[in-house]
């Protein structure tokens, strides 16, 4: 079952975490592989604060070195995450080829306030909790750009039309 803030996570929850953390924790780097399976093991692909905690009691790590790590990894979500993420990259490249277009028409497609739309570094997910809207700083891949990233699969060269329709195709996935 998931977890909430306020909660420990269930037992089969912190089984799980037992098992990754007995697995990783003589590797070199652990902490991050642990939180990335942790991650990744969660419905919603988020980690919160009693499954950090959790994690921090079990590893002997304090809080706040868990924080950095998870706050520096763009890769960590704080959130619940939607069904599908779609990430649009907002580096300079991607930026002076459209990104920001993107993001709006993105953005209105799904309904979602503007509040922060403009920001540089933004999360935000469809109250259904069917998508969710992520910037990232750079893919690497700047002779693409604009890139964007469809549930972990680079498309390049988008534009607004192709956009819509990934988007459509997905909506009609989940209603199907
Ligand atoms: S700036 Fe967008 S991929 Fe590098």
């Amino acid at each position: 079952m998931p977890t909430t803030d306020g909660l420990r996570p269930d037992a089969g929850e912190r089984a799980f975490i037992d098992q990754v953390i007995a697995r990783r924790s003589a590797r070199p780097g652990a902490l991050l592989g642990i939180l990335e399976e942790v991650q990744e093991h969660q419905p919603r692909k988020y980690l919160c604060l009693d499954t950090i905690r959790y994690v921090a009691e079990k590893t002997g790590t304090s809080l706040s070195q868990i924080f950095s790590v998870v706050t520096f990894y763009a890769l960590f979500n704080r959130e619940p995450q939607g069904d599908h993420t779609i990430a649009i990259c907002r580096g300079t490249a991607c930026h002076t080829r459209g990104s920001r277009s993107l993001l709006e028409s993105l953005r209105l497609e799904l309904g979602l306030d503007e509040d922060g739309a403009h920001a540089d570094k933004l999360t935000l997910t469809t109250p259904n909790g069917r998508f969710t809207i992520r910037t990232v700083a750079c893919f690497g891949q700047c002779a693409l750009a604009p890139v964007v990233e469809v549930d972990h699969r680079i498309c390049g060269h988008m534009n607004e039309g192709v956009l819509k329709r990934e988007v459509q195709a997905l909506a009609g996935k989940e209603s199907q």
